[in-house]
């Protein structure tokens, strides 16, 4: 569920221009959960959750969706979508209905909402601002299934009266906002922090999918659903943080670790290693892109769309548009997202079927790196980044899925390449190739 959801909201948002935002943070150690691990049978990971040096160090735990059936529905649905570009162009709408079948993989954490605590399994999403959770009343599957806050059990518990929808492709929630203590590590603990209590939530959210509770977003107040406060801007208010900043660190399934998000600090045997860029407007972790480059090659695809016209015709002012890009850094998103012109052109030129983007796994290892610009910097993603293997399979494809958007998802393979500090604060975004 890598939000895929979540990643298309904030598609919407930065694209309308219409902001969308949530509130709420909780907060929470990360602990192994039988409960889910259990319900799901699926393999996962353990880390733990410490202090070190004042940093927050909250551990992650990665869903593995890469299950032959995820994946042969994940190929289905890019084979869909790359045949409705080489027919037409699909509109914006069109893509939004699609991304509810995409299945991948997410990180999720734990935290604790209200006194007594009441603990709840949360993805921690830079693509969308609001915490929101199921409320004890909610009759949805989706509510039922998982865990539910109960706002009469809370003693610190205040309700605003104010109610918000949050629209993630074909998939919502409807809720009201409350506010309470919101606990993410013991000493990460937000107080009177706005969240979202669901009444409504969509099947999108249903087990076995969604085996996380709910959500919870790290991107600006002005991101945010409803205009509520987001936990980052309370936590920088609060003056919770050492500095003002977190970092992401996402490992693969077939390293040790899940993940970790440190808040108030970061690893710092990165430190002279990152590369800092601008983040661009007030609402997540979006940076401008400039260009993708295939190794030393002096093309630039995003400018490159006559590279495809074999596919699509002639270009339309709206295509020539695209050559004005934003990236969203997106730990909410399973895979990389773009529009379907270059995308098309990447797969071309790599000898991946543009469809059903697969790759004979011989060719990887002498395929070279994408080179991806941001704020004017350069990042590399190396063919066992940007090539998935399936072993299951034996299957070896590309990490790539288009939205026809003018706004780009660099999601989980792209943030497993790189370490990534968030500077709430100064607005800027550290990168670094990851540690492997
Ligand atoms: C909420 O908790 C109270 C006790 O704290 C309980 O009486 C009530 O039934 C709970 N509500 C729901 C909807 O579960
Ligand atoms: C508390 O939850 C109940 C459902 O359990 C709901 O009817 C009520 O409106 C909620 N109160 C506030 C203030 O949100
Ligand atoms: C909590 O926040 C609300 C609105 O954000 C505000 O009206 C209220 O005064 C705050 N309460 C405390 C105790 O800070």
């Amino acid at each position: 569920m890598k939000l895929v959801l979540v990643g298309l909201a904030a598609i919407l948002q930065i694209a309308t221009g219409a902001v969308i935002g949530i509130d709420d943070a909780p907060s929470g150690m990360g602990q192994d959960d039988p409960t889910i691990f259990e319900q799901e049978g699926v393999k996962m990971h353990v880390s733990f959750a410490e202090n070190t040096q004042g940093a927050f160090r909250v551990p992650l735990f990665l869903r593995d969706g890469q299950d032959p059936e995820s994946k042969r529905k994940e190929r289905l649905e890019r084979s869909r979508r790359m045949k409705s570009f080489a027919e037409k162009p699909p509109s914006p709408s069109d893509s939004a209905a699609t991304l509810t079948n995409v299945r991948d993989y997410y990180y999720y954490g734990y935290i604790d909402i209200g006194n007594p605590p009441q603990k709840f399994s949360v993805v921690f999403d830079t693509g969308s601002s609001n915490i929101w959770v199921p409320g004890a009343a909610c009759p949805s599957s989706a509510c039922v299934e998982h865990r539910r806050f109960n706002n009469t059990s809370s003693q610190t518990f205040m309700g605003t009266g104010k109610k918000i929808q949050i629209q993630y492709g074909t998939g919502f929630i409807a809720g009201d906002v409350g506010l309470d203590t919101v606990k993410v590590t013991s000493a990460v603990m937000l107080r009177n922090q706005s969240f979202a209590v669901t009444n409504l939530e969509d099947r999108t959210f249903e087990l076995p999918r969604s085996q996380f509770d709910g959500l919870f977003g790290l991107g600006f107040t002005g991101g945010s659903e409803g205009g509520v406060k987001a936990p980052v801007d309370t936590m920088v208010e609060q003056n919770i943080l050492k500095e003002p900043l977190f970092g992401v660190k996402l490992f693969r399934s077939s390293e040790k670790s899940n993940g970790e998000i440190t808040f108030g600090s970061y690893d710092k045997s990165y430190s002279n290693k990152l590369s800092w860029i601008d983040v661009y407007g007030d609402y997540f972790w979006a940076t401008t892109m400039e260009g993708i480059y295939y190794g030393d090659e002096p093309t630039n695809y995003l400018y490159g769309a006559d590279k495809i016209n074999s596919l699509g015709g002639s270009l339309t002012p709206q295509e020539k548009a695209r050559a004005s890009r934003k990236a969203l850094l997106d730990t909410g998103s399973s895979l990389l997202y773009g529009d379907a012109f270059t995308l098309a052109a990447m797969s071309t030129r790599i000898g991946a079927d543009v469809l059903s983007g697969e790759i004979p796994c011989s060719a990887v290892p002498n395929l070279k790196p994408f080179r991806f610009v941001l704020g004017g910097k350069s990042f590399y993603m190396n063919p066992n980044e940007y090539i998935y293997h399936d072993e299951a399979s034996g299957v070896c494809e590309v990490q790539w899925m288009p939205v026809s958007e003018y706004l780009w998802v660099l999601g989980i393979p792209f943030l497993q390449s790189h370490y990534t500090v968030y500077n709430i604060k100064d607005h800027k975004i550290g990168l670094a190739k990851m540690a492997h």
